[in-house]
Parts: C-alpha cells; structure tokens; sequence
C-alpha cells in the first residue's frame, strides 16, 4: 500500500521526486525564476490541456443540483501512525490506517479511498486558494485527495478521467487558534526545509477535518493542480470554509522550497472551456421536491423524537403488562 501511494504521489506531482536525483530541471514551482505555473506547459505538456483546475466559480452561472448524499465511511478512526511532509510545493499528511477511509455517493459512483491531504496558501490573508468563488481568493484550502477503488492500482487511477476525487475547503481567518490544526501548526517548524518529515503522534481523524456542514458543495470536473496536471480530477468543493487563525495560517509561509521562501503555492485559475460546474443545494431527502434549508435537521430531530415516543409506548405497555 505505502510503495502504491509513493507510486501515485510521485507521478501526481504531488510530492518531489526523492530528494537525492538530480531532477531540478523538471522540478516546478509557484515564482518566476523557477518553472512557474505560466511555464508548467513547457515541461509537462497537459499543463496546457482544456480542462484544467483551478476554476473561478461564478455562483450565478452554476447549476443547482440536489444530488444523493455524499457518505464518508470511517471516518472516526484514528490513524495509527502519520507522517507530516514538506515536499517543496506544499505540506502533505500522510497516515496508516488500520481500515481504509473511503468516500462514495453524491456525483461519485464508485467508492474512493482516501489516499493524503495537503494545503495551498498565499502571500497574505488576501490570497492563497485554488479555486476562486465569485472572484474572490481565501487565505488558504485543504485537498483531500481519493483514489477510485474500481482500479488495480493508483497507477492506473491516473490514467482515468475518474480515477481520483479531490474534496476542497476553503479556509476563513477567525480571532481563536483552531485547536484540531493545532499539532500541525505546532509540527511545521520541525520541517522547514523541503524533503524534511516529522511524526505528527496523534494524527487526525478525517471527520474534525472537513467542514461543519458537507452538504453544500460545488462540483465539476477539471485536473491536478500541480504538474503533471492530469485532468483526472473530480473536484467537492465544501461551501462551508474552515476556520483558522491568521498566526496559524502565517506559520505555514515560514516554509522554504528548493528555490526559496514558500510563501504561496496557489496555481492561478484556468479557463472554464465550457465546463458545467454544479452546485449541490443539499436536502436529499425531499429530493425533487421545493428545497428546506433546514430539511435534515428537522427530519433528523423528528426521527430522534419518534424514537424516544416509541421506547417510551414500548416501555408503558410493558410496565403495564408486567
Ligand atoms: C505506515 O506503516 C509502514 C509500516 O509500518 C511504515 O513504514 C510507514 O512509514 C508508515 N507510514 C506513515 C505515513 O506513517
Ligand atoms: C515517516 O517518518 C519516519 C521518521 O521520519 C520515516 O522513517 C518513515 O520512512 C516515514 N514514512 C513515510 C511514509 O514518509
Ligand atoms: C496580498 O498579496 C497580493 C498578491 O501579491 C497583493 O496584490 C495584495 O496587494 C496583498 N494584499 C495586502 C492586503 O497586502
Ligand atoms: C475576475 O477577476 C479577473 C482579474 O481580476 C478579471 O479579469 C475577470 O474578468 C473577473 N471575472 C469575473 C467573472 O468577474
Ligand atoms: C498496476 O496494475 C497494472 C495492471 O494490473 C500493472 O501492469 C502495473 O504494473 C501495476 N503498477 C503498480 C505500480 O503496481
Ligand atoms: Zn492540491
């Protein structure tokens, strides 16, 4: 499994090729001065292709969607060991598992296993996520990258246009520390340099690190956002952003890439060509029916309330009978 996810890791570009071989001529970056995004193309040439992320997503021009529910499956586990990476482009989290985590339904139709998840930033509070929402740039966005079950190996999922599914927050700056970033905050000056890992002793399930509410995303299909670009890539983008704190997000700029500072690592968005972009509005359960933005909760209450109703007939008939 590991040797696999070295595999994907480093055909998707995501982490560098060992640090030992001599690849600097291929090796990218976010500056000029380096090979930036606007010179990706010239040495991975489907950084050029049609459908390309990131995206700007124009609220107004998306199609409202109510698709099934999106299910995360163990989700609660911890994991048992985590590895914390600076690869020179961006910080990675790897871990073990001892059962796999794994998404399905929603736009996806197979099951997909959760592979890493890393981060982009910007230069400050103003900048720094992938894709744009209305024009407008958060100050930093998590990837949460799945591989598609259906195939042998991540090998081959990259060769597929539905091989991988990438779920996207988007980060908001609050006054208080968020306490779940708070080990890999406090674990970023151990790697300072790129190549450089360090253990993260506790890990984190994935549950405390999506978002508060996973029922409102936008989706579409689009690519890796760093070289070699493959457009492979089912994009979830959570409506709900994820809070940090401005000295949390600061810590992650201290970074350093083979070339420099790593102060932003945020590709600019690519054209649409076309592309429908949608937008789940949530509420599942009345499906095909006039949206209630409070539906699941009403109906999870209900079902709570119904619950409690019935034990307590059970447990009145019983007392009687007894
Ligand atoms: C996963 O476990 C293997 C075997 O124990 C170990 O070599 C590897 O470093 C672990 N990976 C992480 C990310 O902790
Ligand atoms: C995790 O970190 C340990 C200690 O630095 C290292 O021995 C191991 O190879 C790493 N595993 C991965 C998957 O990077
Ligand atoms: C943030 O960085 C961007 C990109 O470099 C720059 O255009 C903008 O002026 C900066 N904003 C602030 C508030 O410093
Ligand atoms: C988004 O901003 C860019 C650059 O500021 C501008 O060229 C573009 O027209 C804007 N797009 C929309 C849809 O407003
Ligand atoms: C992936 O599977 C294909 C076909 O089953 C095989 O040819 C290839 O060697 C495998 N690659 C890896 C890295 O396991
Ligand atoms: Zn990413």
């Amino acid at each position: 499994m590991f040797v696999k996810l070295v595999a994907v890791l480093w055909i998707a570009g995501l982490t560098c090729v060992s640090s030992n071989s001599p690849d600097n001529d291929h090796s990218f970056g976010y500056d000029s001065g380096e090979l930036d995004p606007l010179h990706w193309a010239t040495e991975y040439k489907t950084c050029s292709g049609k459908y390309q992320s990131p995206i700007d997503i124009e609220e107004k021009l998306v199609t409202k969607v109510n698709l099934p529910l999106l299910r995360f499956h163990n989700i609660d586990i911890f994991p048992t060991s985590t590895n914390i990476t600076n690869n020179g482009h961006t910080v990675v989290v790897l871990s073990n598992y001892t059962t796999p985590v794994m998404i399905s339904g929603g736009p996806l139709t197979p099951f997909y296993r959760f592979t890493q998840f890393h981060f982009h930033w910007g230069v400050n509070d103003s900048t720094g996520s992938e894709d744009l929402i209305n024009n407008h740039s958060f100050p930093m966005e998590l990837h949460m990258v799945f591989t598609n079950t259906d195939y042998d190996n991540d090998t081959i999922a990259l060769t597929k246009n539905d091989g991988l599914v990438v779920l996207a927050s988007f980060f908001e700056v609050t006054e208080e520390d968020n306490p779940i970033y708070e080990e890999i905050v406090d674990t970023l000056n151990k790697i300072n340099l790129p190549d450089n890992t360090a253990i993260l002793p506790v890990g984190l399930t994935i549950r405390s690190i999506l978002p508060e509410s996973t029922e409102h995303y936008f989706t579409y299909k689009g690519s890796l956002t760093t070289p070699p670009c493959l457009e492979v890539v089912t994009w979830i983008d959570f409506k709900h952003p994820i809070r940090l704190s401005h000295k949390q997000i600061q810590a992650f700029r201290t970074l350093r890439s083979k070339h420099g500072p790593l102060t932003h690592n945020a590709r600019p968005v690519q054209e649409l060509s076309g592309r429908p972009v949608w937008y789940n509005v949530g509420g599942y359960a009345t499906l095909n029916t006039p949206i209630d933005e409070s539906n699941n909760g009403v109906t999870f209450g209900f079902a709570i309330s119904n619950i409690v109703v019935l034990l307590c007939c059970i447990f009145a008939t019983l007392s009687t009978v007894l």
